[in-house]
């Protein structure tokens, strides 16, 4: 049986700056079964949250195929692309891109009201998806009545709400205390082990790549071991 999730073939990924080309990634070949676990390291500005931003479909790759829960990414229509990112993916940013005119229970619930679940029920599971993440006494504030870590947080509920086959996490607990570090990493790792999800995780924390089944540093445009 073929459990690949995700697969990069040769991604490459540049940006002008002015007269120049910054070649962020030149050629990244990744592989990502189900319930596996990769971290990604490297250098700030190597191009790490670029990768991910491919692969969770919010930029085009130049050149390369990538293949991600049956969707060829790269050649998806707006529809199917829309699709794509509610269904199939979860995607915790670097940073939360929560919506200011929704509480903490409707950030998480939009994912869920997306796939057409009733909106009971959908209040339902946001409640116990913040009770998980520390933060049910918040469920009625909107963002800017959160402090960071609470944004970090509520921003995770609502992107494992839809038990997505891939996670694509860009540093999850960069503004967390140590508490609420380990709770959210427990959490982003009880769910793989649980459910067979794969986690693309990127961190500076050499500690929590520990946790992840491979890590891999992004270096001069190319994923390699360390
Ligand atoms: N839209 C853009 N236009 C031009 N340059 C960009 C754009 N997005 C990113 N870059 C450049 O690409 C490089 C890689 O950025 P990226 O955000 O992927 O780095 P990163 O590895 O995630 O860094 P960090 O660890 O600081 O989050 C940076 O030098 C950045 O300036
Ligand atoms: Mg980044």
């Amino acid at each position: 049986m073929n459990n690949t999730i995700l697969s990069v073939r040769g991604a490459g990924k540049s940006y002008k700056s002015g007269p120049e080309t910054l070649q962020i990634l030149k050629e990244v070949n990744l592989e990502l079964q189900a319930g596996q676990s990769i971290a990604v390291m490297g250098a700030s500005g190597s191009g790490k949250s670029t990768l991910l931003n491919l692969i969770g479909g919010l930029d085009n790759a130049d050149c390369g195929e990538i293949e991600s829960c049956g969707f060829q990414v790269n050649q998806l229509k707006e529809k199917e692309l829309t699709a794509y990112r509610s269904k199939a993916i979860g995607f915790v940013f670097q940073f939360h891109y929560l919506l200011k005119d929704f509480t903490a229970a409707e950030n998480v619930m939009l994912p869920m009201l997306m796939r057409g679940i009733p909106r009971k029920q959908a209040k339902a599971q946001a409640e116990e998806a913040l009770e998980q993440v520390g933060i049910a006494a918040r469920s009625g504030h909107y963002p800017a009545q959160l402090s960071g870590g609470e944004r970090q947080r509520a921003a995770l509920a609502r992107a494992l709400i839809n038990r997505p086959k891939l996670i694509l996490a860009d540093e999850p607990t960069g503004s967390l205390d140590e508490e609420h570090r380990s709770l959210v990493e427990d959490l982003i790792f009880s769910r793989i082990a649980e459910s067979g999800t794969a986690l693309l995780l990127v961190t500076h924390s050499g500690e929590l790549a520990k946790k992840a089944d491979r890590t891999m540093l992004l270096r001069e445009g190319l994923l390699q071991n360390p």
